[in-house]
């Protein structure tokens, strides 16, 4: 600061009251008067087993979130999500899209840690599965000002997204890894991230690779699903968290 490296940037401190919690994203989508309220998610963004180690983009989600019960999403309701739709209004701005709230429950309260106009990555491969509705129905709801006439159907089943990452992201990797074992893949959905093909093969081409979602009765039994699935999928220096959820 002295030294003014980071120009404007560093003239002004705002220190703010520390916030020790858990993690837990909210999305809506609003045509910018009404919202709806999508499933909930956790994700883990620590490349380390016990969330040690480095931050990555996410190394996988799970949705619902246990501790984001009835009465946590009401505070989250009232406290943060309605004041940020009125908030917008007042403010003549003109929103059609997501709303991403990055949340920390301090003592089972909700406090803002982040806004983001979009949805979540892992956390979108847990909580699409969830929504049951026609999602286009809703995008088109959100687009054309109609979104208070739609119904978000949610699935009551739980859902979770493991990432398979490439050996020593997110420090430096290698790309161009064949990737088998597709053809094995039971009862999950396989999103593709940092892949391509290559001779009609395909190849790593990303730090984190693929993201491998399932449903489950509960977190658990989703977790499982994506795990006996991940063995299934192969490739060189492939890497996994094996102990998402262990904070639940
Ligand atoms: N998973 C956090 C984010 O998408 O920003």
């Amino acid at each position: 600061m002295l030294a003014g490296q980071f120009g404007d940037a560093s003239r002004k401190v705002v220190i703010e009251e520390f916030l020790s919690g858990i993690e837990v994203s909210v999305f809506v989508i609003t045509d910018g008067i009404s919202y709806k309220i999508l499933p909930e998610a956790k994700d883990y963004k620590r490349i380390g087993e016990a969330d040690t180690g480095l931050n990555t983009g996410g190394m996988g989600a799970i949705s619902p979130v246990p501790f984001a019960d009835a009465v946590f999403m009401e505070k989250v309701e009232k406290q943060i999500i309605q004041p940020t739709i009125s908030g917008l209004q007042k403010e003549n701005i003109e929103y059609n899209g997501f709303i991403f709230f990055g949340l920390i429950s301090v003592g089972k309260n909700p406090f803002v840690i982040e806004y983001n106009v979009r949805m979540g990555d892992p956390e979108t491969e847990a909580v699409m599965l969830r929504i049951k509705s026609d999602f286009v129905d809703l995008l088109e709801g959100a687009a054309r000002g109609t979104l208070e006439d739609k119904t978000v159907e949610i699935d009551e089943r739980a859902a979770a997204a493991v990432m398979l990452v490439s050996g020593g992201y997110p420090g430096k990797y290698e790309n161009g890894k064949i990737i088998t074992g597709f053809e094995n893949v039971t009862e999950s959905i396989v999103f593709h991230a940092g892949t391509t093909t290559v001779n009609n093969q395909v190849v790593t081409a990303g730090g984190r690779v693929i993201a491998v979602s399932s449903y489950g009765k509960d977190m658990k039994s989703a977790l499982l699903t994506s795990y006996e699935n991940a063995k299934t999928i192969q490739f060189d220096k492939k890497y996994y968290r094996k102990d998402l959820g262990f904070d639940l």
